[in-house]
């Protein structure tokens, strides 16, 4: 497995702030010398990319949860096997926007209990976890008009509504207390300045 290197993802409900704070950070730790690879999933690499667009497009009833499991892990498989392990082998920091966090949520229970289905397969073809997950936490109407006033192809999840909202977010703060050695819960209720401020100071105590 991979030595060296730091792995850091962004988790939180849509809207919530994630790919801003992810550039953000990336920017500011590559100002300070660090080699940098800023990556999101679904994607991060080409054959992940492909799977992005068969899961994000299309009608809410596209996929069975089941279904949608096994693309949103092999996309993960893609994506650890040609960008996130060779860059932590080389040393790098590696940041990405939502992992497998976002699976236990979406996946695993949006549509019934299917966390154990989750975190089987994880095991079975991911096996690792991040060093540090910050996520972000935020009212779910706000993140949910914010998501909205993006526009795009990309609203499959969005589609769900307000509700699943909701139970996403409730599922993330639970999830941080589950694993709390590696998740930090930030307040995404604020101006974007002041939530980057408390994400640098998190990273800077783990580096
Ligand atoms: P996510 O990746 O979690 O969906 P984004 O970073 O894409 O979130 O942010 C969604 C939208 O909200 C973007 O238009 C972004 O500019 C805006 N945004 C991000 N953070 C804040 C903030 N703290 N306050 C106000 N608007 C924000
Ligand atoms: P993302 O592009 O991060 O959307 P946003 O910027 O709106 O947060 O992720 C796209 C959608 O994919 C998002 O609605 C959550 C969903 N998703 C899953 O359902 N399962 C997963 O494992 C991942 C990584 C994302």
């Amino acid at each position: 497995m991979t030595q060296g290197g730091l792995f850091l993802t962004f988790e939180g409900i849509d809207g919530s702030g994630k790919s801003s704070q992810a550039r953000m950070l990336a920017d500011e730790l590559r100002k300070a010398g660090h080699q940098v690879v800023l990556t999101r999933e679904p994607g991060g690499s080409d054959g992940a990319e492909e799977i992005r667009n068969l899961v994000l497009q299309g009608d809410p009833d596209r996929w069975s949860a089941e279904t949608e499991i096994l693309l949103f892990t092999a996309a993960r498989r893609d994506h650890l096997e040609r960008t996130i392990q060779p860059a932590l082998a080389a040393g790098k920091i590696v940041i990405c926007d939502r992992f497998a966090d976002s699976t236990r949520m979406y996946q695993g229970l949006s549509r019934g209990d299917l966390r154990g289905l989750v975190d089987q397969l994880h095991s079975l073809m991911i096996g690792r976890e991040p060093d540090l997950t910050l996520l972000i936490d935020m009212d779910p109407d706000t993140g949910l008009s914010r998501a909205k006033g993006r526009q795009g192809a990309e609203e499959r999840f969005e589609d769900f509504g307000p509700d699943l909202q909701r139970r996403m977010r409730a599922g993330f703060l639970a999830l941080a207390d589950e694993y709390p050695h590696r998740f930090r819960v930030v307040d995404g209720n604020r101006d974007i300045d002041s939530v980057a401020q408390d994400v640098r100071e998190i990273v800077s105590k783990v580096l």
